[in-house]
């Protein structure tokens, strides 16, 4: 046992010596940047300090957005970290340095440390029949939008016999809003994409559907969307996906929710084709890249939808949904199903929070940003629009 423990140690130590001393030296006697002969070491990003063997995994925390957010400010805006043994990966939090990243370093990025979505011709493929055919702005409005709006429609309805349904509420139910979505967003997705309707069950719906709960937030607390919703739409009708881009200040709600709790708040990892250099650095073939959307976005970090107001941008750079090749085909239908959503729901109720209590916005881990509390609010039907809702 003894004999066995030392050589285990002996091996370390070597494995050790291995890789923090011997210069590394690519596949066939080639340098980092694949060219042969001697040449300078890479001038990599710089880095915390690591620990053997883990490198910087002890640094990968839950929230681990606001892990990295914390190490740029101590390290810079471009950094780098060991992840494991050999993995390297580059972070990037600054506006300046991810539109380096996606625009003239847009090919060199564009893999992911995923073998089936790597850069190449199938991916290629996959995402010409995304962006020409199925997740296209004409498919959205043609045919996805009408199923989008008949499950908004059923949503609203539902909500309407609940509150009417509430024994002691006096017409108001108390609804959970992280499941009322999520049911939404898989009926949306099974019917548009699967062509399957769901079962409508009361529960397990545990995943959570960040965007529209966190934008419900300031719903409860802003009345200034459903003045500008009555104004462009009126209470005889229900809103329509042809009503969203009339209602400006509802999308700088959505544009401002999603800079402030981007959905994947360092988008998916990318991964380097060749080598390339981002704001001067290093960065070999095979890196991982990740993107901090969310570190980019809060600055300013206070929560004003005016400020995308008459098509006003004062940010330094929105992309929830990444930039480049690689950015989100599904952004068209995202932000549709999103601005019909939160207009159906400021049309067609009135909102309170639980008890008069503050809306909690604690973060909790993951890869998106879901609430540790899951939102509820009080929906009240507005009187307005009783006609419309008894007809749904
Ligand atoms: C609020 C809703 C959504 C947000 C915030 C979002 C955001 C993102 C982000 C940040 C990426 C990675 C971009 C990058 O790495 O540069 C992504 C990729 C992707 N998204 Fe979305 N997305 C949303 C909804 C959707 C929907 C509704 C669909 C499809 C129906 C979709 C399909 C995809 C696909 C297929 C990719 C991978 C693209 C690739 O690797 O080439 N997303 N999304």
């Amino acid at each position: 046992m003894d004999k066995a423990y030392h050589v285990a140690i002996l091996t370390f130590a070597f494995l050790f010596v291995l890789r923090y001393l011997v210069p590394r030296v690519g596949a066939g006697g080639k340098g980092w940047n694949g060219k042969h002969g001697k040449q300078a070491a890479p001038r990599l990003p710089p880095s915390p300090p690591s620990v053997p063997f883990l490198g910087h995994l002890h640094l990968v925390k839950t929230r681990f957005h606001a892990s990295l957010a914390r190490l740029a400010a101590r390290h810079g805006p471009v950094f780098s970290l060991r992840l494991g043994y050999s993995r390297l990966a580059v972070v990037v939090s600054s506006p300046e340095a991810a539109k380096e990243c996606f625009t003239e370093n847009d090919v060199a990025l564009a893999n992911r440390p995923l073998a089936v979505a790597s850069y190449g011709p199938y991916w290629r493929n996959v995402r010409r029949v995304l962006a020409v055919h199925l997740l296209s702005s004409l498919h959205v409005d043609r045919t996805l939008s009408p199923v989008v709006s008949g499950e908004v429609r059923a949503m609203a309805r539902r909500m309407n016999r609940a509150a009417m349904a509430a024994a002691d509420g006096g017409g108001a139910a108390r609804v959970q809003m992280k499941r009322r979505l999520f049911e939404l967003s898989l009926s949306v997705l099974m019917e548009t994409i699967a062509r399957t309707k769901t079962s409508r069950t009361e529960a397990n719906a545990d995943s959570d559907m960040s965007p529209e709960a966190h934008e419900f937030k300031q719903i409860i607390d802003d009345l200034k969307a459903q003045a500008e919703m009555d104004a462009a739409v009126g209470t005889s009708r229900l809103v329509t996906p042809d009503d969203l881009p009339r209602l400006g200040y509802l999308q700088s709600i959505v544009n401002e929710t999603l800079r402030l709790y981007p959905a994947a708040p360092l988008l998916l990892p990318h991964e380097s084709v060749t080598d390339c250099k981002v704001a001067g650095y290093d960065v070999p073939r095979g890196t991982m890249l990740l993107v901090n959307v969310y570190a980019i976005h809060r600055d300013p970090d206070e929560f004003r939808p005016e400020r995308f107001e008459d098509g006003k941008a004062e940010v330094r750079l929105l992309m929830p949904f990444g930039m480049g090749r690689r950015r989100c085909p599904g952004e068209t239908l995202a932000l549709r199903t999103i601005g019909l959503v939160l207009a159906t729901l400021i049309q067609c109720f009135d909102w309170d929070r639980v008890d008069g209590a503050e809306v909690d916005m604690a973060e909790g881990g993951g890869l998106t940003i879901p609430r540790i509390v899951p939102l509820e609010a009080i929906c009240r039907p507005r009187a307005a629009m009783h006609g419309v809702l008894q007809v749904l």
